[in-house]
């Protein structure tokens, strides 16, 4: 029987860490804290995700402002939406919802976030930063998953660690964090051959491939900490992962259950790096 990690305890900690800090903040410099969170069309997960931004924003004391735009907005117009927040003082960081309508190039509206403002750090310039190790902001979900994989007690330093995805937004990013702390580091994908016996080596499992219970029991070491990303709706509309919950748990050492593992932490590390925003921005950091 694996040990539950709990993101969502393990979230509100950060919460409250950074709350304090907002707190601080205002009390001792005036400063107030502002996300901007940008939404272009209807969909409706990315609804649900914003919606959950915003109520972060209130529990830890963040401005926050939403800019709710027509699915035809268009790629001017985002561009110049992005601009003036850019240099709008009251925002400390700035959040695009992805994905954007098609007719939108993504890369491009990244591209013109502000780096110091980017606190998804999906910037080119941040995320070079973070292969060389010098960073300000960590991409939040791989920097939720780490807070989770400490949550354990798990040392990572010469532990095999496998992780299935390699997105800008978490897999790619996810290796790396890995392998700052030293572990020994696979990337598996949709090509990878004969993923179970890769996956079965792993210490450390990171499934992040967006498919509902991809990840089933002999793909699995026993005992190890296994890490799902996935949030996929079924048919019936319940949430599953990407690791089939009900096989893996009596083999893991370490699992994080959908909904309540890596969600909660997103959003969390996402309030931590705003705050890291405001701070940079004020000259602050430490
Ligand atoms: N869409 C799904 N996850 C994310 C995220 O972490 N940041 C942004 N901007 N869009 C997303």
């Amino acid at each position: 029987m694996a040990k539950i990690i709990d993101g969502k305890a393990v979230s509100a900690q950060v919460k409250e860490q950074v709350r304090q800090e907002t707190e601080q903040l205002r009390a001792e410099h005036g400063i107030e804290v502002g996300l901007a969170v940008v939404i272009v069309g209807d969909d409706p997960a990315s609804r649900v995700y914003v919606n959950n931004k915003k109520k972060a924003c209130e529990a830890v004391g963040f401005r926050s402002f939403e800019y709710a735009l027509p699915a035809e907005t268009t790629q001017e117009e985002l561009l110049d939406l992005v601009d003036t927040l850019n240099k709008d003082e009251k925002v400390n960081g700035i959040l695009v919802q992805l994905p954007v309508p098609k007719h939108i190039d993504d890369k491009a509206i990244i591209d013109a976030i502000s780096p110091d403002k980017d606190v998804d750090a999906f910037h080119a310039k941040n995320v070079g930063g973070i292969m060389i190790g010098d960073y300000t902001f960590l991409p939040c979900t791989p920097a939720g998953v780490m807070e989770l994989i400490d949550a354990t007690g798990v040392e990572v330093s010469g532990k095999k660690c496998v992780v299935i995805g390699r997105s800008n937004i978490v897999g790619k990013p996810m290796a790396m964090l890995l392998l700052h702390r030293s572990g020994t580091v696979t990337i598996c994908h949709s090509r990878t051959q004969d993923l179970a016996s890769v996956t079965r080596e792993a210490d450390i499992l990171v499934a992040s491939v967006g498919r509902a219970n991809f990840v089933t029991a002999d793909m699995v070491k026993e005992g190890a900490v296994v890490i799902d990303v996935g949030i996929n709706r079924l048919e019936n509309g319940k949430l599953c992962g990407d690791v089939d919950f009900a096989s893996v748990e009596p083999k893991a050492g370490w699992i994080t259950p959908v909904p309540g593992g890596v969600g909660p932490m997103t959003i969390a590390m996402l309030m931590k790096n705003t705050l890291t925003a405001a701070k940079a921005q004020n000259g602050l950091l430490k």
